[in-house]
């Protein structure tokens, strides 16, 4: 149904790439001139968004010179505990015609040489929460392989893109934990020593479905601040959002080199 609409909406041409903008992302999303505009609130089994700053859309058009499908908004598992959030919405996605899915968050270091500022590109995941968005699916589909997850081919596209555009680009696993509360010290250590990289409150659902519905995923952090007890830094949701200011012009110059790649494969 929502697939359907989706394709109504673009006339039959769905671009094979989707873009979920996570916090911090929101700058990219005004440089695309949408030729189709959809409310998540028009799409059946899109999730219905609530916190602010987090807008439910999905805007069809070119960006940085490449047809892309724009999900703005995600909902978080957070908000009721259902890491099921975004099911309808990535399934939708993949039945529409969608085949990339390219992932972006805001996310805290684990690592002291990675500063507040920098871009990560994903290589992999801790999924802490221990849920899964596939708990109800009944057919043998739903033991999803994870070996690569992040897809090898479009993270190397990335390394490129990040070279030809001149911004630095770290790599980690990316730890996902439920929030809405920040970590304590203890837990940024036992993160460190769990071999993480990164920490954040999403993506890691998103990234379970797009790969049980046969998407390629590439995923990158923002990293907005240090983990808790790294730094001599107050943690609250507006410190990081200046964190992605402050990552922005490089997300922008990265992101402009990355598309067209990406929409070549
Ligand atoms: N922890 C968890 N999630 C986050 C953080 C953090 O430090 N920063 C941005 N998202």
């Amino acid at each position: 149904m929502a697939a359907e609409r989706i394709r109504a909406a673009c006339d039959g041409r769905v671009p094979r790439l989707a873009l979920l903008l996570g916090s911090g992302w929101a700058p990219l999303a005004a440089s695309l001139q949408p030729r189709a505009v959809l409310d998540y609130a028009q799409l059946p089994g899109f999730p219905a968004l609530a916190v602010g700053g987090h807008v439910g859309q999905v805007r069809v058009g070119t960006l940085h010179g490449a047809e892309v499908l724009l999900l703005s908004g995600r909902k978080h598992a957070y908000e009721d505990g259902d890491p099921r959030a975004m099911k309808g919405a990535i399934q939708a996605l993949a039945v529409a015609g969608v085949t990339t899915l390219l992932q972006t968050n805001a996310a805290g270091s684990l690592d002291p040489a990675m500063p507040a500022g920098r871009l990560m590109l994903l290589n992999d995941h801790l999924n802490l929460v221990q849920a899964s968005p596939l708990v109800g699916e009944r057919d043998d589909r739903r033991f999803v392989d994870m070996a690569a997850a992040y897809d090898p081919a479009l993270a190397a596209l990335a390394r490129q893109a990040a070279r030809q555009a001149g911004v630095p680009l770290h790599e980690g696993v990316y730890a996902w934990v439920l929030g809405p509360q920040f970590e304590t010290p203890a837990e940024i250590r036992m993160l460190q020593r769990l071999g993480a990289q990164a920490v954040g409150m999403s993506t890691v659902p998103e990234t379970i479905l797009a790969r049980h519905a046969g998407l390629r995923v590439l995923a990158l952090s923002m990293i907005t601040n240090m983990g808790c007890g790294l730094a001599p830094e107050a943690l609250s949701h507006a410190h990081t959002l200046a964190g992605a200011a402050r990552a922005a012009d490089d997300a922008a110059r990265f992101m402009a080199a990355l598309l067209p790649m990406l929409e070549a494969v």
